[in-house]
């Protein structure tokens, strides 16, 4: 989705400023714009130069004049909202006497109406953006300074918003806002930065600000203040990100995708490292700020996320209700905030999300902390807003994750929720030898699933097999159907196939209608209590005349494939038996001529509703 970034310093500002762009570009966006303050004459205001352009970075870069010289200036990448991809809606947004340049992240909920005021008051809108109102309000401002121009400008504000401003007449200064879109400072020496994701600082810095909703800051060449949106000051004390610059890059690999997907061995190490307890067989976790009192104390869990974050809960309440035996469910965040859900005193609420930005489900968590929840967070972004608003949780510690389609993070998330299902359960019923069993199991994962990415090329030649499908259905039951998700999901956003994802005992309840030839099946089939029903299903399909590729412990005679991964205990097998699929998806699509990283209409972070 949108992204900002920002520079206010000595260096030359514009190929910083493209070099940001392009680090933002994993995020999805349709065009892209620079604005910058030209050097200004002792006492007297310095001039903004813009430059916009539909399409990539590297078509604005193409636009950049070889005279753009400047030491302060703001950049955009734009997913649209209001209005199409164009040169005109790209942002920056500047007001008629090119003063004020505005970039904004997020959606002005009243912008028509604010429209229509200012247009009765003569303002000419240049773009359909919800941003230029934004742009004119500051410039009408009233106020003697751009702090208090951008605060009363928010004052009529609906919705949400992460915005950078300069102004042509403060131009010693960048300032920035938040409210439901991230922005983070970055903190360098003599110099300072601003962006919407780490990501396109950490080139630069990796000490940061991240600003809370309601918070503002000015950006000063050689200092930065806090305040909120009503003026009082706010204390920022500078955290050290915690990933390399490099760990953004692709590292040999010709797609983040493959990169992703390639790293999930070391990346679950991660997650398990420190945290395994031998003595009482359980793990700690310990940002959870919950003890065992109050977990003892916990009489349903609700999981709440979107997407492939969903799914991993999916697979989390699984985890939960069968080594804590407390109930537990996920539900979609997007649809849970708009139920007027019922929040019960002794619900624990845990939401998860990889970037910990996504709207719907920090929206969630919002409305349940307001109803006096208690929410925890199982987040990969450290320091999110999601991780900063639950009261507490564990990282997933993928790692930074930038394929727009989640790979590593959906397996790191489901082994965060094995670990706080073990921690639950070793607090209420699950024994010793259990605990010990889980334990045992966790640890074979790492290299489990090594073995599992090392049969890369069979899978590839499976995917060559399938590429002509115009539809596929995924089945699985009980544990198997969350995987059966996510694999379709997988599928359809990177390839465009469409894809259908059912448990497999609801078949004949309708799905069966759609098996013949052209429709291939994936059936998730471990080797636990519910294989012989499996089996059933894939013989109903067969009878059908319809093709199988099975994802099993062991070759399935009825399908005409067979993916075998490692056996592991049976909770923890949806781990590992979604990974292949997600190969299965990758060289799918790649045989199609996808664009792997940034398929069509998707963004990384959906930080709008
Ligand atoms: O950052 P989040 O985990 O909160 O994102 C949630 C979804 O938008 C995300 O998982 C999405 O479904 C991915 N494209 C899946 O690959």
């Amino acid at each position: 989705m949108c992204g900002i970034v920002g520079y206010i310093g000595k260096r030359d500002v514009a190929p910083l400023l493209l070099e940001g762009l392009q680090r933002l570009e994993y995020r999805g966006y349709d065009s892209a714009g620079i604005v910058i303050t030209g050097k200004a004459a002792a006492g007297r205001p310095g001039t903004l130069k813009m430059v916009k352009a539909k399409g990539r970075v590297r078509e604005l870069e193409a636009k950049v004049p070889k005279r753009f010289a400047g030491t302060t200036g703001i950049a955009h990448t734009r997913w649209a909202t209001h209005g199409a991809p164009s040169d005109e809606n790209a942002h920056p947004h500047m007001d008629a006497e090119n003063k004020v340049a505005v970039v904004h992240n997020g959606i002005i909920d009243n912008a028509s109406e604010l429209r229509t005021r200012l247009t009765a008051d003569g303002v000419v809108f240049l773009s359909e953006t919800d941003t230029e109102v934004l742009t004119h309000l500051i410039a009408r401002a009233q106020a003697d300074t751009l702090e208090e121009k951008v605060r009363e400008a928010l004052r009529h504000v609906e919705g949400t918003y992460g915005i950078a401003v300069l102004h042509a007449d403060f131009n010693d200064r960048i300032v920035v806002a938040r409210n439901g879109s991230p922005v983070v400072l970055g903190i360098g020496e003599k110099e300072m930065f601003v962006a919407s994701d780490v990501a396109a600082l950490v080139a630069h810095t990796r000490q940061v600000v991240t600003l809370d909703d309601g918070e503002m800051a000015t950006l000063k060449a050689d200092d930065f203040r806090t305040y909120t949106t009503e003026g009082s000051t706010t204390t920022a004390t500078p955290t050290t990100v915690e990933w390399e610059a490099e760990s953004y890059d692709m590292g040999g690999h010709d797609t983040y995708m493959h990169k992703e997907i390639s790293e999930q061995a070391d990346a679950v190490d991660r997650v398990l490292r420190g945290r395994i307890d031998d003595r009482f067989s359980t793990v700690h976790l310990g940002g959870l700020n919950l003890d065992a009192r109050e977990a003892r104390g916990v009489r349903r869990i609700k999981i709440l996320g979107c997407g492939t974050s969903y799914h991993a809960g999916q697979i989390g309440a699984q985890l939960i209700e069968e080594l804590a035996r407390i109930p537990a469910d996920a539900e979609p965040a997007s649809e849970f905030r708009y139920r007027n859900p019922v929040v019960d005193p002794d619900t624990l609420y845990v939401a998860v999300s990889q970037s910990g930005e996504t709207y719907d489900v920090l929206a969630a968590v919002q409305e349940l902390k307001r109803k006096g929840a208690r929410v925890l967070g199982v987040v990969n972004v450290v320091g999110s807003a999601i991780a900063r608003e639950a009261d507490g949780g564990t990282y997933v510690h993928a790692g930074p994750e930038v394929c727009v389609v989640s790979t590593k993070c959906f397996t790191n998330t489901v082994v965060a929720f094995a670990l706080l299902a073990l921690h639950l359960g070793r607090i209420r019923d699950l024994s010793v030898a259990d605990g010990k069993r889980i334990i045992d199991g966790l640890r074979r994962l790492p290299e489990q699933i090594s073995e599992i990415l090392a049969g890369e090329d069979e899978i590839k030649r499976l995917a060559a097999e399938y590429a002509d499908a115009k539809s596929m259905m995924f089945i699985g039951r009980v544990r198997g159907y969350p995987v059966a998700r996510e694999a379709s999901l997988k599928l359809k956003e990177v390839s465009y196939i469409h894809a259908e994802a059912y448990p497999a005992s609801e078949l004949k309840h309708g799905p069966l209608a759609l098996i013949e030839p052209a429709m291939p099946t994936v059936a998730i089939v471990p080797d636990d209590d519910l294989l012989e029903k499996n089996r059933a299903a894939m013989e109903e399909i067969k009878a059908r005349s319809g093709r199988i590729l099975a994802v099993a412990h062991q070759v399935q005679e009825k399908a005409d494939h067979t993916i075998v991964v490692p056996k592991n205990e049976n909770e923890l097998d949806p781990i590992l038996m979604g990974i292949p699929l997600q190969l299965f998806a990758y060289h799918t699509a790649l045989a199609m001529g996808r664009d792997i990283d940034k398929p069509r209409n998707l963004a990384k972070s959906v930080t709008v509703e």
